[in-house]
């Protein structure tokens, strides 16, 4: 296993260029089990979650290969509609190749995911949705299984607890897109990601309005086409190199960005005190003089994102003053609070609260990553603390980071891998 080393200290100043959004080339890829003929995916970055999900289109019966940014998915020798335990478990966003199977062929098995470090994290939604649809559902063995000769439109409410759900939207969507007749779907997930599903599913030949909005609808169709599809910029990844630009006081030019899916954490920097200059497809991002503290809650989009909670945590630890940061969407999503602590952060976590009271500076640990964007808060906090800093697990961040140590060397920062 890799661990990555971190010697603090250094102002971050250059160019970098953010990789397709992981969160959008995910159920793009399951959408392709919509139809038989090839399709052909751009900008999808190299990601241990995307060759996941490559795997699962192979064990579907497809033929999927990565190239130089470049999927193309086209019909193997034999169909298969049940997705493994082995590889679902790994990966959640797998889950959402249970729409486009049941959609396709009538039928569909799918491993029920599991739990993660995150939290509980149901499917309840997806699988309400699902059922709305028509179909039959059942589970066995820790598989749901599902069937409908004919999936019918239907007028549905997706919202839960914690408000709507990206994935849960994206599945409906895709088995809804084979439905007779019209599904609305209410309290549908808002984010950039299901609109670029959206846009791939009407090149396929769906017909959908209102995606980015929380009523989506679906016009069933009979017949779904291959197509080729350019994946958007991942507005998370873009989020933590601002970050990286505003713990290091640095001065970092961030190419391939889509500002307008950045509007909350954008907002949220600015008050902290970021000089922010948007052109065309990038952003310019530097800090004033002074960074302030900040009260920061994540909700669903626009709202300020979940998945950047962690890294704006970081920011908050090294700022002086007192910050509260709200987790609305994953209340238990604190696991990088101990970790930044062990580097001399003064958080305290009450209830879905993190109190964060700034400190002058961090000192260098070994910690450990326990997810994902965990990971990358302890990647900035390391970027910015005294002395060497080694971050252990880092498979997490490869989920997620195409090349990011790489990206950040181009910057000027010393971090490297070692073998643990
Ligand atoms: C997606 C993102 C993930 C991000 C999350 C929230 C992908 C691959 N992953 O995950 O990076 O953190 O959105 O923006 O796109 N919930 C239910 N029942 C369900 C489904 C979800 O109660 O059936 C709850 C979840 O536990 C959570 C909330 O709804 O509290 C939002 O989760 P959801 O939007 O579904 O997250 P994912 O789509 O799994």
């Amino acid at each position: 296993m890799d661990k990555l080393v971190i010697e603090g200290g250094i102002r971050l100043k250059g160019e970098v260029t953010v990789s397709g959004s992981k969160n959008a080339v995910l159920p793009i890829l399951a959408a392709t089990l919509l139809t038989d003929e090839p399709c052909i995916i751009n900008g999808v970055p190299n990601l241990r979650d995307v060759n996941t999900m490559i795997k699962i289109l192979r064990s579907l019966g497809k033929n999927a290969e990565l190239d130089k940014g470049t999927v193309t998915v086209t019909p193997g020798k034999h169909t298969n509609f049940v997705a493994d335990y082995k590889l679902v478990s790994t990966m959640r966003a797998s889950f959402c190749v249970l729409g486009p199977l049941l959609g396709k062929l009538k039928k569909a098995k799918v491993s029920l995911p599991g739990g993660c470090i995150i939290g509980i994290r149901p499917v309840d939604l997806h699988l309400k949705g699902i059922k709305a649809l028509g179909a039959e559902l059942s589970i066995e063995s820790g598989y749901v299984i599902a069937k409908a000769a004919q999936l019918k439109g239907s007028h549905m409410y997706l919202g839960g607890v914690y408000g709507s759900s990206v994935l849960a939207t994206a599945n409906v969507m895709m088995a809804a897109t084979f439905a007779k007749g019209k599904t609305i779907i209410e309290s549908a997930a808002c984010e950039p990601e299901v609109a670029d599903l959206a846009e791939f599913l009407i090149k396929m030949g769906a017909k959908i309005k209102g995606f980015g909005t929380p009523i989506i609808e679906v016009e069933g169709v009979r017949y779904l086409r291959g197509a080729i599809h350019t994946i958007i910029p991942d507005r998370i990844e873009a989020g933590t190199l601002m970050s990286a630009s505003l713990i290091t006081r640095g001065d970092i030019l961030i190419k391939n960005v889509f500002y307008q899916h950045l509007g909350a954490v954008i907002d949220k920097l600015q008050e902290a005190g970021a000089n922010i200059t948007k052109t065309d497809s990038c952003l310019h991002v530097r800090p004033r003089r002074q960074l302030r503290p900040i009260n920061v809650t994540t909700l669903p989009y626009p709202g300020f994102p979940t998945d950047m909670q962690a890294q704006i945590m970081s920011l908050m630890a090294v700022t002086a003053g007192i910050s509260v940061i709200t987790e609305k969407i994953y209340p238990d999503r604190f696991m990088h609070v101990a970790e930044l602590n062990r580097m001399g952060a003064h958080i305290q976590r009450e209830g879905p609260h993190a109190i964060v009271e700034g400190v002058k500076c961090l000192s260098g640990a070994p910690v450990m990553a326990s997810d994902l964007r965990a990971s990358a808060s302890l990647v900035l906090a390391g970027l910015v603390a005294k002395g060497k800093t080694s971050v252990s697990r880092i498979y997490h961040l490869e989920r997620g980071y195409e090349n990011l140590e790489e990206k950040l060397q181009r910057l000027g920062a010393r971090i490297w891998k070692e073998k643990e």
